[in-house]
Formats: structure tokens, sequence, C-alpha cells
């Protein structure tokens, strides 16, 4: 990392988002040695009324839960909160972003840092109807003030608005207050090993390079299942839904890696121009392209409206209009209380021309990519049965990340992204255009929801969902393989 004084400001310092995900992902940074005492600070700040103990207290138990509990654990979340300050004050006054912009201003000056070279990172673990104030304080208050290599940076969380006018307007409002540089917009499945893993696979391997497109594949799924319901999170998911919580981001984030073209470099900005290709080639959703689903006992949570229209399912058909992809529906599916928890990507081939051995009926080729738990990759193909007769099955090659990276740990999404944020590296963030296409492309069909012309249709929790969505599937020209 450069040099120079860095102060990270965590905003929503008391909130859930700051305690499970920001500080421990902060806190493996430094143990990593990322973080350095001798430059770094870093600000919680939030309304309720805390000490610095207060805070570190709050902290410690987040920190120490489910790792090893040894004293040199013990001992280095000890010393890491020491480097945590907290700053109470509210999001819509400017006298406590004054008063954090002098705790910033006495850290840089006791680090001796030259004016102006100093960095200050700006983590909104917010509800995004602060946004708005909170980055015009920070921009009138906090900003690092000259131009001597330092920088003032933000990071937002989703949801980035409701649809696109809303997330056109909250682009507008941080626009004229940061530059496009300045602003990096999380999108935290973009910090997952095997999303990162995409582009390595698809454009480093031979075996890809010819056969992925309309001539070999038949169907793709994205797929994020979740064992669990909305619990303790309700009031927030009734107003989202399952498609803004989880499709029209994450899902579909993943779904321009699978399918964009070669970018021209590893310049972020190549990258990014060939995701915001794939987004601008989607075409309208079909009503006939998309199930929707409620778990039974949804709105039993008190927080969620009696007669809620919110879908806890979807499973939508994407369809890209372009050379590589006409007519290869993209199958994404999302829901919350199924069966199993589970986010993967399943890249089925067509059946194979002129089969000899009959073995149609047992499936296809299929490459599964299993972004967690536990991360693998995996191909579906054809082989020999073994033993006298010439018989064939379906098999596997496996690869499977703990077996074969046995001890080799896997950063975290936010400790990856957060790292990020700090080399400056805006690659796996989601660019102003990318949002508003990917906007577009879900706004009718979530406005329809909204006014209650979809339904949800209800499902058991515990179920795969609504069977409907596995007719969709099978429409969709999914066929089912059969292993050994
Ligand atoms: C969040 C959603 O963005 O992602 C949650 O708001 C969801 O509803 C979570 O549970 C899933 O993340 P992961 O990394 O556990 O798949």
């Amino acid at each position: 990392l450069e040099n120079g004084c860095l102060s990270i400001v965590v905003l929503g310092a008391s909130g859930d988002l700051a305690k499970k995900k920001t500080f421990p992902a902060l806190f493996n940074l430094y143990r990593q040695g990322f973080l350095q005492p001798s430059e770094v600070y870093i600000f919680g700040y939030a309304r309720t009324k805390l000490s610095d103990d207060g805070l570190r207290d709050r902290l410690r138990g987040h920190l120490i839960q489910g790792k090893e509990t040894s004293s040199n654990h013990s001992e280095a979340v000890s010393k890491f909160l020491q480097l945590v300050k907290y700053v109470s004050g509210s999001y819509d006054n400017e006298e406590g972003f004054q008063l954090l912009d002098k705790e910033i201003s006495e850290h840089e000056i006791s680090k001796n840092s030259r004016e102006g070279s100093s960095r200050r990172l700006f983590y909104l673990a917010l509800p995004p109807s602060v946004y708005p104030s909170v980055s015009k304080m920070i921009r009138n208050c906090c900003m690092n003030r000259s131009d001597l290599g330092g920088w003032t940076r933000i990071v937002v969380e989703k949801p980035f608005g409701k649809d696109l006018s809303s997330a056109e307007e909250l682009s507008a409002q941080l626009g004229d207050l940061f530059s496009e540089e300045q602003i990096y917009r999380i999108d935290h499945y973009l910090g997952k090993e095997l999303v990162q893993n995409l582009l390595v696979l698809r454009f480093a391997n031979r075996f890809f390079l010819p056969l992925w497109n309309r001539d070999n594949i038949d169907n793709i799924q994205i797929v994020f299942r979740e064992d669990f319901g909305t619990e303790g999170r309700g009031g927030y998911f009734d107003e989202y839904g399952i498609i803004r919580d989880i499709i029209q981001n994450h899902l579909l984030q993943v779904l321009c890696l699978v399918a964009m073209e070669k970018p021209g470099s590893l310049k972020p900005e190549r990258i990014r121009d060939e995701k915001v290709k794939v987004l601008q080639s989607v075409l309208p959703i079909a009503d006939e392209d998309v199930v929707l689903g409620q778990y039974e006992g949804y709105t039993a949570d008190p927080t969620v409206s009696d007669h809620s229209n919110t879908p806890t399912f979807a499973t939508v058909i994407l369809r890209i209009h372009n050379e590589r992809w006409e007519g290869v529906p993209f199958i994404l599916k999302a829901g919350k209380a199924l069966n199993s928890r589970k986010a993967e990507i399943r890249v089925q081939f067509k059946d194979v021309p002129g089969d000899i051995f009959k073995c149609k009926k047992q499936g296809r080729n299929e490459f599964v990519i299993q972004l967690q738990p536990p991360e693998a990759m995996y191909m579906k193909l054809t082989v020999k049965q073994p033993g006298l007769e010439m018989a064939t099955i379906q098999s596997e090659l496996d690869l499977s990340y703990r077996q074969r990276y046995q001890g080799v740990s896997i950063p975290e999404a936010y400790e990856r992204l957060i790292l990020d944020t700090i080399r400056g590296d805006q690659q796996h963030f989601v660019r102003r255009d990318e949002l508003k296409a990917a906007w577009e492309i879900f706004t009718p069909l979530l406005h329809r929801i909204d006014d209650g012309e979809l339904k949800p249709l209800p499902y058991k929790p515990g179920s795969r969902g609504p069977v409907e969505a596995d007719d969709l599937l099978a429409r969709a020209g999914y066929v089912q393989t059969h292993g050994y």
C-alpha cells in the first residue's frame, strides 16, 4: 500500500453491517499487515452516545466470536481496537461532522502527515435514506483539503435506490458531491473468490474459449438459495423484496461476468465497459419468463405488512440479444426460506449431435461453479461405466477448494473490497452507468409487482419454492442430469 496517513471512517458504526462485516474485515486486514498502526486510524461514527471503550466493547464480541480464542487472537483484537475511536453525532447537521474532521486532522497531525497527503476513506454502513445528507456533510466538512497525493473516497452499500428514477436521483446527488473515481459502490458478490475467478476461467482456458456461446450452451442458471427467512430484517426486506435484494445486483453482476466479451485489457474501466454492454443487450422481461413466490408465514413478522405482495422468491429469465447469446436463456433464481443454502452458476451444454451411445437420457455436460458454501467447481460429463459392459454414466471432474487448496484461507468478500478501496482499484465496484442499466432491466417488472399486478405464489418454508418455478426451468430447456 502507498504510504501516508490513512483514516478510515465507518459511519453507522453501531449498526449491524458495521459490526458483522465492516469491522471484522478491517480487523482481518490489520492482522495480515495491510493496516499499519503507524499510519492508520479507524473512526466509528454514529448517533448513539458511546465512549471509545463503549464501541470497542461492542466490537470485541464480534471480532472474537467464532474465531480461535487463543491469547494471540485476543491480544491482536485488543491491539486492533486501540486503533478505533468513536465520534458521536447526527447524520444531518454539520456539528458532528466538524468534530469528526477535527479528530481526523488531529490524527493526521500526530502522524506528521504532510498537509494534503492524507487519505480519508468514508464507509457508509447506513440506510440509503441518509446517504444524501451524510455525503453532503462529508463534502462540506471532512474532505482531504489539498491535492498532494492524498484522497477522499466514499464507499456506499446497496440498495442504491428502489427503481430507475430513484437510483438516478441518488446517483445525481452523489455525483454532484464526488467524482466517479471517489465513489465505490459495493456489491459484495464481486468480492467472492469464485466470482473473481470467472474472468480467469473464461479467458485463460482454451477449453472454454470456443465453447462459450449459443452454438454449444443450451441454458445458464445463476442461483441463490437461503435456508432461512427474513428474520430480524423483515421491515427492510418488505420494502425491497428478493429482486432488489439479490437479483438486480448480486446475480446480475455475476451474469455480466459470465456473459461479457473479453475486455481489451484488465483495466477496471475496460472490464466495466464490457459489463455495461451486456446489460444494455438484455431484452425486456416477458411475463411468461417470471415466477414469483412468497413463503408461508412471511407476513407473520410484525414488521411486515399483513397484505404484503413482496416476493421472497423469484425466477426470472433474461435474454441477451447479441451474437454470442441469442436464444440462450439466463435463468436467475433467488429465494429465502428454501431447503438449502447455496449460490451457484450452472452452465448447461447442448446435447451431443449424433449420439451413438444413446446417453442423452442421462443428461448433458454441465459446468457448475459453486460460489459458496463451500467453494467448488465441477464438470458433469459422460464416461464409460467402469466394468465389462459398454455402458455410459454421468460423472464429474471435481475441483473442490477445500481439498485442493487445503490450508489456504479464502478472504472474505468485504476484506478484499475494502482493500481495493484503499488501493484505488474500482474493478470490483459498480459504475454509475452499470447501475443505471441494471435498474433499466428490472424497473418495469418491479413496478408491476409494486402495483399488485403480479402476485407471488405461496410456497412452504424449507421447500424448493413454488413448483411453477421448476416448470419454468424445464420450459427454458434445462435438463436434470443424473449422477452415478
Ligand atoms: C445481502 C442481502 O446483500 O446478501 C441478504 O441483503 C443476503 O438478504 C446476503 O442474505 C447474502 O450474502 P451471502 O454472501 O451470504 O450470499
